[in-house]
Formats: C-alpha cells, structure tokens, sequence
C-alpha cells in the first residue's frame, strides 16, 4: 500500500528548507521546520512569510491563505519534535560530514517507518543513507531554486531503497503539484550534472577575458533564451554550494570542466556568495550594474564592408540607416560574418585592425569579435553600429564558438553522453532541464532544432582550439550524424 505523508519535516530552514517547507504547506502538509538556533529559525520564518506575502502581493493568495500556510509551519530548534513525522527531508549545508551527523540522530529519533530524505544538490545519497540502520528508506529528493516556483523535483534512489518507495515519493511529488523525474544515484544527477559544467565553464570564459560578465549574461539571455544568464544563476543558487557541486562532480568525473574555476573560489573565500551574502558576481546591495546598454556612444564610421554568408543582407540594412557601402581596402569598418574565428580574414587586408567578427544569434543577439589585431577605437564604431540596427551587442575575443556556442554546445554534448551512458532518458533529461531550470527546451529539443552536424562540428571546433576532452563529440553524436540522422528525438 502506498505511504500517506501527512506530516513533515523540514531540517534546515535556508532559501531552500524555507522554499521546501512552503511548498509542503500550500500543499495541505503539517510541517515541522527544524534550525540550529533561534536567529536562524527566524531567518527562515521570514523566508516563508516574504515569500507568502509576495504572493498575495500578486494576488496569487489571499491573506487568509497565506495565514493557513504559514499557520502550517511549526517552527522549533529541537530534533527531537521530527519523532512521528512520516517524512524527513534535510536541507543543511553541502557537507557530508554534517549530513552524516544528521542522519544518524535523524535515525535514532524518528520512528522506524519514517522515511528520511535529502535534498543534497550532488552528494552520494548511497552514502548518506549507509550512515542509518534504514538504508532502505532513505531517498533523495531534490528541489530547485527557488522550491515554490521550480516544476522538477528528482527522486534518488540507491542500489538499497526499497521497492515502490520512489514510486511513492513521486507520488508526493505530484502532490505537491510538482513533476518528478526518477533516477540512480551519481553525482550531480541530471540537472545538476549538465548544469553545473556549463556554469563553471562561463565563469572560466569570463577568467580567459573572452566576454565580459554581463556581456555572458546578456548574451546566454537573448541569445540562447535561458530565463537567466549563468552568473546570475551562480549567484541564485549561492556560490558556496556551486562550488561544492563542482567540487563532488570533479571527484567523480574527473573531468577538468567540472574543476571549480579559480574565480569561484576566490569570491566565496572572500564571503561573496551570492545573492543571500548581497553580493556575488553580481553586487545586490550597491549600485546597479551598469547596463550593456550604457556602453559609450562614440562613432565617426561613414561606409562599411560586410564580408560572408548573409553579407547582402546586412549590408542593405546598414544603407538603409544611413552608411555607405565600402570595399574592404577602404571601409571605416569592415565587418566578417562568420560563426568561426575571422583572424585568417584580417591577416589577408590591407587594415587588419578595421575588421571585426560578427555572429548573428537567437535573432536579437550580435556576437562582435575583435581579434588580435582590431583596434580599440573599431571595436567600439562597431558596437555601435549594430546598436543602430537594434541588435544587442556583444563584445567577445576571436576564440571558437565565441560566447553562445562555447557554452551550449557542451551542454548539449554532456546530455549526449548521459543519455548514452544509460543514466536517464531522452525524454528525463528534457524535462528535467526544461523544469527545473526554466529553459525553453530541453537539451536534444534543442539539439534537433540547431541541427546535429552544426553542433558536432562546433564540437569539434572548440575541442581543437580548448583540446579539453569532453569538448569533443561524444561517440553518439558523431555516428549519428555520419549515419546521416537529422533528430536525435525522431530516430
Ligand atoms: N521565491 C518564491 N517565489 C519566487 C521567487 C522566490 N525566490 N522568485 C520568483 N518567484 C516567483 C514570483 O513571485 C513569480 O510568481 P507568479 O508568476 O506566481 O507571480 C514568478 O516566480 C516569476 O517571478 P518574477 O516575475 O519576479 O521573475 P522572473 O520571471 O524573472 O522569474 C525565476 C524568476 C523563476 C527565478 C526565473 O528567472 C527562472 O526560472 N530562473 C532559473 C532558475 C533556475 O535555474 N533554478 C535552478 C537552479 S539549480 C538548483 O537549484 C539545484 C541545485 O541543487 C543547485
């Protein structure tokens, strides 16, 4: 028979516990909210009141709901009160020594049909589990942030849960208006897994200087449609517990991507940690960043050249808002639309310092590469240039795949090599991408949309100029698209 839950609790009363024990409230659980201390329990109280009362605020709730769902909540320091509760789930920090801990007294307190959960972003659940005399009812469950708002919660089970209990917590799941997706034990799971790669992989572009962070950000927004840039989403998710997640991926992967990135470290050493510190990468408390779109104005170009595929276009544009068309010995700015590095075509003109790249993408978004012999004062006529036509500006270094591609397609080929690997789904690893990080599509609906050979050979592009080697395609790629497969969704 399938467990009711009706009583819950929740051991760590951060953004996430407070966002989880919300979740389970509106959902018509009693819930018991377990911290440390009483300064904490209060920080955590005001994590589910500000969030209840923005919901009311937007009149998602009314006041007497809100008072019901809060009224839910039993707030109290003591593990002891967790004893008739039917389900536990930790949500402390991402130490394994403290999870450890934790469960063991988690163990000796609850009654022995109470279920223990964790919420651990990428820590072995195996491990956890074995540190109870109930390994068999031990089980992740993983939200995302922020809880009540994120679709996807996964369920974890290990080599020892027992039969049907995943079935019920996806049940829960569902309960809690949630869509579940259920997998084994490795680190990072699904979403964490691809997710994390890409992150730390941006802030490695920010630390090599090929873009600036909000040029990332900016471009990752408009360019790729994800709902946030990837240090905002650093800074969402906290960049103490990106850089753990990292840390644990490393251990298993060994992969040198998922090494954390020096800047990561730097700041959380420097206590910047994000959005709950005031500051990250971006600062939350000072002054606003200043907007991409601030960027000086300064122009003084009469005609330009566009070169490459597309260049007709372009060009008509560009006389339509006023500029002369000039030949490439000639021309104020000369303009190489490409998807590649354009050095080799600065190398052949006459003004090598007059060309800039330009990579049209997500239909907003300009990609404006400088190489290593664009002047200044070029690079900056060109970023206005594109302004005037009403398309974003990015300013990047000549590196393959630029900003965009440098970051999606080793996402996309890290999902590859998962689903390859057997670990989950075609249809898992979309979902879980597409709810619990908001994405517009998960990554094979994107895979077919950009096409399997331009994203392989993209691949290839960047493994040849980072030679990291999980930049190269994955086997499954590559014989797909020699086999002449077009959708790895359809075949
Ligand atoms: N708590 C509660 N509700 C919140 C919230 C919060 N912190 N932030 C936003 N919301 C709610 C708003 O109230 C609003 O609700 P309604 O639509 O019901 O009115 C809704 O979310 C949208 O909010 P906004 O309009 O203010 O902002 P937005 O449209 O820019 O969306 C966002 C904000 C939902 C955070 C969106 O930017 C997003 O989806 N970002 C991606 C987040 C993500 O990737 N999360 C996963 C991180 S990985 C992780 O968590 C796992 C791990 O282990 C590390």
């Amino acid at each position: 028979m399938a467990r009711a839950f009706k009583t819950v609790g929740v051991v760590g009363l951060g953004t996430m516990g407070a966002g989880i024990a919300e979740v389970f409230a509106r959902a018509g659980l009693s819930v018991i909210g377990v911290e440390v201390d009483a300064e904490a329990l209060e920080r955590g109280r005001g994590h589910i009141r500000r969030s209840t009362d923005r919901a009311v605020s937007r009149g998602k709730l009314t006041a007497a709901e809100r008072d019901e769902i809060v009224g839910r909540v039993t707030f109290t320091g003591a593990l002891d009160d967790l004893g008739g509760a039917d389900l536990v789930i930790e949500a402390i920090p991402e130490v394994m020594d403290y999870k450890r801990a934790l469960f063991t007294d988690l163990d000796r307190i609850c009654g022995p049909g109470t279920v223990l959960a964790t919420n651990t972003s990428s820590l072995s659940v195996t491990a956890i589990a074995a540190t109870t005399s109930r390994p068999g009812q031990v089980i992740g469950m993983h939200f995302f942030n922020p809880a009540p708002v994120m679709k996807l919660v996964e369920v974890v089970h290990t080599v020892v849960t027992e039969d049907g209990l995943a079935d019920d917590v996806a049940a829960l799941a569902r309960r809690l208006g949630k869509t579940p997706v259920t997998v084994g034990d490795r680190a990072g799971f699904v979403v964490n897994r691809l997710l994390l790669g890409y992150l730390n992989h941006a802030a490695t572009l920010l630390e090599r200087r090929v873009a600036s962070r909000d040029d990332i950000d900016t471009a990752m927004k408009l360019g790729a449609g994800l709902p946030m840039g990837p240090f905002a989403l650093l800074d969402l998710i906290g960049l103490d517990t990106s850089h753990e997640v990292c840390e644990v991926l490393f251990q298993e992967s060994r992969d040198r991507v998922h090494a954390p990135a020096p800047i990561l470290r730097e700041l959380v050493t420097a206590g910047l940690l994000g959005r709950k510190s005031g500051r990250g990468f971006h600062d939350y408390e000072g002054a606003p960043a200043r907007a991409a779109s601030e960027f000086p104005v300064k122009m003084g170009v009469a005609s330009v050249c566009v070169m490459g595929e597309g260049a007709e276009e372009l060009s008509s544009r560009l006389a339509a808002a006023g500029f002369k068309r000039g030949e490439a010995h000639d021309a104020d700015v000369v303009i190489a639309l490409s998807s590649t590095p354009v050095v080799e075509h600065a190398a052949g003109l006459p003004r090598p310092e007059r060309l800039v790249g330009l990579h049209l993408v997500g239909g907003d978004v300009a990609e404006l590469v400088s190489t290593a012999l664009t002047s200044p004062e070029v690079a900056l006529a060109a970023h206005d240039l594109v302004k005037v036509l009403g398309l974003t500006p990015v300013p990047c270094a000549d590196r393959a795949g630029f900003v965009v591609d440098a970051l999606l397609y080793p996402y996309l080929n890290d999902a590859v090599r998962m689903y390859d690997s057997g670990y989950a789904s075609i249809e898992d690893i979309d979902t879980a991408m597409r709810l619990g990080c908001g994405y517009p599509a998960g990554p094979f609906e994107t895979l077919d949309a950009i096409g399997l050979s331009t994203v392989r050979d993209g691949l290839r592009a960047l493994y040849a100029e980072y030679r990291e080697p999980s930049f190269a395609p994955a086997p499954l790629l590559d014989r797909l698209v020699t086999a002449g497969v077009t959708s790895i969704r359809g075949r």
